[in-house]
């Protein structure tokens, strides 16, 4: 396995940072490939929880190169307490690497999301409002920082001088916002610069290295597909490509060492922010309280309370079409040990037609209704679980249900937070 990718499935927080961290130790690089401090994923250390957002899970591994590729952004301030909080904890950062070629967030990026969401009122995307739609806008428009201006303060001092031309007349006359100056922004990023000069490398010349030497490659996906820039619900999703192509892109890897993609979806389905979710069960709903306070949904990155629905099997199988899965997890198995009976929606339908794969029109995705199959639950603790064949009945039953109708097979199931509460079926 030269390279594996390991993507969300859904509109994250599927539970990608427990696999990660799971099957980390089998590789010897992990490298995020887009997003930036938006993500969060919850890895346990030494028995203490931690909420990464920029660092890989990877780094929880002893000699595992984690790595941030090109197609991220960079907060440097919440970077730098991550690398701090994680060594107060005993886990090393010194294998840590870092991207010239990733762009670097600003602090105007983040008052400009703020903004930009205030602008939209009602039909406000819910971002995380950490800058990442404006980092992304400015490395499209090319007037963006990279990590490797930070090696050179006069060309930083350029760069900044420039980007600030058309970003102060935005805050001032757009948003009637403050504005910055060169040397705001240095006094508080040159410092951040000096730290991050070790950890900065070209890596894809690194990672291609690796490669050659016969060493194995985890891409770690943060957000989720449904989220993608191209193939998610826009404009109700990340400014990045976060499905398997991004790994490529935003790595400098090419295609032909990927042989494995892991798709993760939750056994029930979660979104944070605005936008379309055809199987959302009502506010208030019983099952839904129910799904969101034993499965703990709330944001990693915002603490907001996630949106809870059933399991939608049309969105898992257009993940395993857009990014080519050969392999699922299902995480929080556990978590419906809680309901008499389940329900898996398996197609929409919209003006008397029905849909098995997610529409492209997205009014139809607007009005979608759920056509939904009913499944006995279990209604034990399956947390103890670690093999297949020791899962109830009914369980087993979901299980080969969602993978026939994903037609991927389940490789790993999550029955718990901790890294022994899983099953590994085929993933070895
Ligand atoms: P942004 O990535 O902060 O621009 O937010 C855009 C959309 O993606 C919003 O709906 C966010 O709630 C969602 N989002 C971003 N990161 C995550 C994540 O890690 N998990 C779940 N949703 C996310």
């Amino acid at each position: 396995m030269p390279a594996s990718v390991l993507v969300g499935t859904q509109w994250g927080d599927e539970g990608k940072g427990k696999v990660t961290d799971l099957i980390s130790g089998d590789f010897d690089c992990v490298v995020r490939y887009q997003g930036g401090a938006n993500a969060g994923h919850t890895v346990i250390a030494n028995g203490h929880k931690l909420a990464l957002h920029q660092v890989p899970s990877g780094v929880m591994y002893e000699g595992v190169v984690p790595v941030i590729g090109n197609g991220c952004i960079v907060d440097p301030e919440i970077l730098l307490s991550e690398i701090d909080m994680l060594e107060g904890q005993g886990v090393s950062c010194d294998l840590l690497k870092i991207s010239g070629n990733a762009h670097i967030v600003m602090p105007y990026h983040k008052d400009l999301d703020g903004a930009n969401e205030k602008r939209l009122g009602k039909n406000l995307i819910g971002t995380t409002k950490r800058g990442v739609g404006p980092c992304y806008k400015d490395k499209m428009d090319r007037i963006g920082l990279r990590v490797q201006d930070m090696l050179d303060e006069k060309i930083f001092r350029e760069k900044l001088e420039s980007a600030l031309v058309s970003t102060n007349a935005i805050l001032a006359k757009v948003y009637g916002m403050p504005t910055y100056t060169v040397e705001k922004i240095c006094e508080t990023y040159l410092p951040m610069a000096e730290r991050i000069k070790p950890y900065i490398c070209e890596s894809s010349l690194f990672l291609n290295e690796e490669l050659e030497a016969g060493k194995n490659i985890l891409f770690e996906g943060a957000q989720a597909t449904m989220l993608d820039i191209d193939h998610g619900t826009y404009p109700f999703v990340t400014s990045s490509n976060c499905t398997a192509g991004g790994a490529v892109t935003g790595s400098g890897v090419g295609p032909t060492n990927i042989d494995r993609v892991l798709g993760i979806a939750k056994a029930y389905l979660t979104r944070v922010g605005s936008g379309p979710f055809p199987t959302e069960l009502p506010e208030g709903d019983e099952v839904g309280d129910k799904l969101s306070s034993v499965g703990h949904e709330f944001g990693v990155t915002t603490g907001r309370k996630r949106r809870c629905g059933w399991y939608d099997a049309v969105v898992v199988n257009y993940a395993a079409r857009v990014n080519g899965l050969t392999d699922l997890a299902i995480t929080k198995l556990d978590v419906l040990g809680c309901l008499d009976t389940i329900k898996v929606c398996v197609a929409y339908e919209c003006d008397g037609k029905r849909y098995t794969t997610v529409p492209e029109h997205q009014s139809v995705f607007y009005h979608a209704k759920p056509v939904y199959e009913e499944l006995p639950g279990w209604k034990c603790d399956i947390s103890g679980c670690r093999d297949f064949y020791q899962l109830p009945r009914e369980a087993k039953d979901y299980l080969d249900f969602i993978e026939q109708l994903a037609d991927v097979r389940v490789s790993i199931v999550a029955v718990g937070p901790d890294r022994e509460q899983t099953i590994n079926r085929h993933w070895k």
